[in-house]
């Protein structure tokens, strides 16, 4: 899932980056492969948790060099941790499914790669200016 073209140019992020899409891929193995609900829960639990130290990592970079798009990225963080939150009390109500597959793949992934590739790529560009500059 992982592709050189998302790469930002900022280490940090990139490394956090890809350990996003790998718990994710993990995620949805672990789906595919009918284990149990809780281990699952717990996997969604750990992702949740790297999410909101990522964000947290864009975001303070961005506060730190005055970032003038801030607040508009920082609403697009938002509507993914409550995209995540939703699944995750769908999950706590029931098995996942390969409906839920489905949509994880196509919501948090869909989401992930798209935001990357403009957003994150557009502020990252403008921290690189500032931290080099
Ligand atoms: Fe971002």
């Amino acid at each position: 899932m992982w592709t050189d073209d998302l790469t930002v140019g900022i280490d940090e992020i990139d490394s956090q980056h890809r350990s996003l899409f790998q718990q994710l891929e993990k995620l949805l193995d672990a789906c595919v492969a009918g284990r149990e609900r809780e281990e699952v829960m717990t996997m969604l639990g750990f992702l949740d948790q790297y999410v909101v130290t990522h964000f947290a990592t864009e975001e303070g970079l961005q506060q730190e060099y005055g970032y003038p798009e801030f607040d508009r990225h920082r609403a697009e963080h938002a509507v993914f941790l409550h995209r995540l939150q939703f699944f995750k009390e769908e999950l706590s109500a029931s098995a996942p499914s390969r409906d839920f597959v489905l949509r994880v793949n196509q919501t948090l992934i869909d989401w992930l790669t798209s935001h990357i590739l403009t957003v994150d790529k557009a502020a990252s560009e403008f921290l690189l200016k500032k931290m080099t500059g």
